[in-house]
Formats: C-alpha cells, sequence, structure tokens
C-alpha cells in the first residue's frame, strides 16, 4: 500500500498530491474513525473538549482506546512527535504541535520529540547535514514556544542520540523486509539505502519510553495523516521487539494559501512560516486564494464559497477557536456581506497578533533549547 493507489490522492510522508479525500484516507490505510464513545471518552478523560476534535480536524486513530484505558487505571504512557527538520516551520506543523501541547497538559504525561536531522539530508538533494542540524534546532524553538516544558518534555535529535537511536532502530530494521519498505513507501531502485533504512528510525521514539524507563511505556502519537505509514510499519514490528504498539491521533492538513491541497515546502508563498516578518505574511495573506467570485457585484449577489476559501480554512483549523463567531463569519462568507478584501485583513490581524507573540517565545526558547536536548 504505496499511499498512491490508482485515481486516488498521493498521501505518503515525503509527498502529497491530488484532492485529498480523508475519509478514503480511513479506509486506505485502515484506520478507525475518531468519533462515538472513543471520542467522548478522551473528552471527559482530559477534563475538556478541544475546538481540534470539535471540528473533526483530529478525525482518526489506532488504538487510542489501549491508551485511554492506561489512563482511567493510572498506568504510565508517552506522547511521541516529530519534524523532519528541512527549514523553518510552517503554520501546518504548528497545528498538530499545539494539540499535542493539549493532551501534554491536561494528561501531564512525558512528550518525546524527535528531529530528523538524518532523514532530511537523505531526502533533500541540496541540503547538508550541517544545514538540517541547525533547522532542527530551529525547529525546536517553535515546538518550545508553545509552551513544552523541561521536565516533561525530551528532544531527540536523530543524528546526537545515535547511540541510543541506533541500537533502537536497528532492532526495529533487522524486522523489516525491504519488500515491505518498498510496499509501504513506493520506493524504487533510485531510492538511495538510507532512505530505505530511515524508517527505522522514525519507529525507535515509539520504543523509547519503554526502552529507557525499562516497563511498558506505550506512545500515542499525533500527527497529521500523512506520516502514517511509518507507525503502520512500527506497530507490525512492535510485538517482536517485545514493545508495545504505539496509538495514534491523526489530523487533516492544513492547506495550502495558494489553494488545494497541504501547504508545500518547495513552494514558500504556498505558507506561513513561525519566522516571516509581517510584511510578508502581509503579502502572502493578501495574495491568497479565496472561495470569491470575480466581481464584488458577483459576490454581492451569490455569496462567496468559504469551503474552498483557505483564508476561511486559517480560522477554521487556528485562529477563530469560538464556534459562534466561526459560524457568524462563514454565514457572513455565504451570503455575500463580507468580502474577501475584509475577511483577509481580518485573519491578518489575527495571524499577526500569534505571530507577534510566538516570535517574542521563540526567542526566549533559545537560551533553553539545550536543556531539552536528550544527550547520551
Ligand atoms: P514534517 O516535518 O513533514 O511535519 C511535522 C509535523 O507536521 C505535520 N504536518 C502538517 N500538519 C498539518 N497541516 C500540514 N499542512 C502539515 N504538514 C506537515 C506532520 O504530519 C508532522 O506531524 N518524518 C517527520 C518527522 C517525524 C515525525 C515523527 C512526525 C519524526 N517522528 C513522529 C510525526 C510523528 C516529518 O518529516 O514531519
Amino acid at each position: 500500500m504505496s499511499g498512491d493507489d490508482e485515481g486516488k490522492a498521493k498521501v505518503t510522508p515525503w509527498e502529497v498530491r491530488g484532492a485529498v479525500d480523508y475519509d478514503e484516507l480511513v479506509t486506505r490505510f485502515g484506520t478507525s474513525r475518531l468519533e462515538g464513545p472513543v471520542k467522548d471518552r478522551l473528552i471527559k478523560l482530559a477534563g475538556e473538549d478541544h475546538w481540534m476534535l470539535r471540528r473533526g480536524i483530529f478525525y482518526s486513530h489506532r488504538d487510542l482506546g489501549t491508551i485511554l484505558d492506561r489512563q482511567a487505571k493510572g498506568l504510565p504512557w508517552a506522547l511521541y512527535t516529530g519534524r523532519g527538520p528541512s527549514g523553518h516551520t510552517h503554520l501546518g506543523h504548528i497545528m498538530p504541535w499545539i494539540f499535542n501541547r493539549w493532551l501534554q497538559e491536561r494528561f501531564k504525561v512525558k512528550m518525546y520529540f524527535q528531529l530528523t536531522d538524518d532523514e532530511k539530508f537523505l531526502f533533500m538533494p541540496d541540503l547538508t547535514l550541517e544545514d538540517t542540524n541547525r533547522f532542527a534546532r530551529e525547529n525546536a524553538l517553535d515546538f518550545i514556544a508553545l509552551g513544552f516544558k523541561p521536565g516533561d518534555t525530551r528532544i531527540v535529535i536523530d543524528t546526537e542520540y545515535a547511540r541510543t537511536m541506533y541500537r533502537l532502530a536497528l532492532r526495529a530494521a533487522k524486522r523489516i523486509t525491504f519488500s515491505t519498505a518498498r510496499a509501504v513507501f513506493g520506493f524504487t531502485n533510485e531510492n538511495n539505502i538510507g532512505q530505505i533504512w530511515f524508517t527505522s528510525m522514525q519507529s525507535a521514539p515509539a520504543f523509547l519510553p519503554s526502552f529507557l524507563e525499562g516497563k511498558e511505556v506505550p506512545t500515542l502519537i499525533p500527527a497529521a495523516i500523512d506520516q502514517d505509514a511509518h507507525f503502520r510499519v512500527a506497530r507490525d514490528v512492535a510485538p517482536g521487539l517485545g514493545y508495545p504498539k504505539p496509538a495514534l491521533l491523526h489530523c487533516k492538513l492544513l492547506p495550502s494559501l495558494l489553494g488545494g491541497d497541504k501547504m508545500s515546502a518547495s513552494d514558500p508563498q504556498s505558507s506561513i512560516y513561525t519566522t516571516d516578518p509581517p510584511k510578508v505574511v502581509r503579502k502572502k495573506l493578501m495574495n491568497s486564494f479565496t472561495g470569491g467570485r470575480v466581481s464584488v457585484e458577483e459576490q454581492r449577489r451569490l455569496g462567496a464559497d468559504p469551503s474552498i476559501c483557505p483564508v476561511f480554512w486559517y480560522q477554521h483549523y487556528l485562529f477563530e477557536t469560538d464556534d459562534a463567531k466561526l459560524a457568524e463569519i462563514e454565514r457572513r462568507c455565504r451570503s455575500g456581506e463580507l468580502l474577501c478584501g475584509e475577511h483577509k485583513l481580518q485573519v491578518l490581524e489575527q495571524v499577526q497578533k500569534w505571530l507577534a507573540a510566538h516570535q517574542a517565545a521563540r526567542e526566549r526558547a533559545r537560551d533553553h533549547v539545550e536543556d531539552y536536548i536528550m544527550k547520551e
């Protein structure tokens, strides 16, 4: 299952192409919809709801129930998520991290954050190991800026925590055949052998808490659905290694400002980066695609279509957490009352306000980043 079945959107950890049908991915990847009793139980145990749950942004899972059972019994578990440091962080990456921070805060569990400088070196032809290692530290600042605390947050930079990671990854790699890697990721003869090995490195932190603590500490991995393939493999090898299978929570992808699919690191105009200065943010948002009509007259008469509008999606996913306010914005878009220019300025103000606070927190994190990074 290489994520690019005939005629369907391609969704792999390295490429998202085509119109993504999230319901179809649940079937194709064999995950479970996050709904009904398991979702209610998550909210109940967390003690509050979250807009990413209410709006179905986190919409799919694997084995969440086993983590919730442990939580209810007071047994340990840990969070694990990550970033491939190929450049600066954009708002799409931030989205699942905000949810991770909420989970950590509600459940008071440890968070393991992997920075795969090895992965991005192997997959990005123009990046050196020095580049990806430098971006790893830059990306770590964004993670820390969201409020993760040093006592319960461990950052793993693959090339720096290599002694431990290598031993865990080796044990996983011994159980993953080339034929599995090729079927899951769609590798061809042109892929370098580091790329083929890499999934064993992304599996390793799923087992790290159990390895370090010498007892069963399963992980819950909240991430966008594009990363699922790695963890299908990790779940398959877990029993053979004597570790619990990791559980997953999947979110949808924050769309591109240019319309269409996932934000793309290869086109900086498609996304807002946490390091973008206000002028650049303004330009990107004002140039954004919208669900508007060709003329003001037509829009007043026919209304706009928020369901295809990245400006509206930014509020839906991140910047308007009040459901009543969001519904009113949607109504005004559809009725033609709210024009795209005015709407863009409204979202711009929300984004700039969030970014100013985040950028300040990000700079403060520079003095503490080393406290989070795991050392041998
Ligand atoms: P990376 O750097 O591509 O993405 C980091 C995290 O952001 C999610 N993501 C998005 N979420 C919403 N909207 C988007 N447009 C968007 N683009 C990316 C990804 O799903 C991911 O959660 N190989 C990984 C790094 C990694 C990792 C992990 C990720 C290592 N271990 C464990 C998740 C969980 C990578 O390159 O992610």
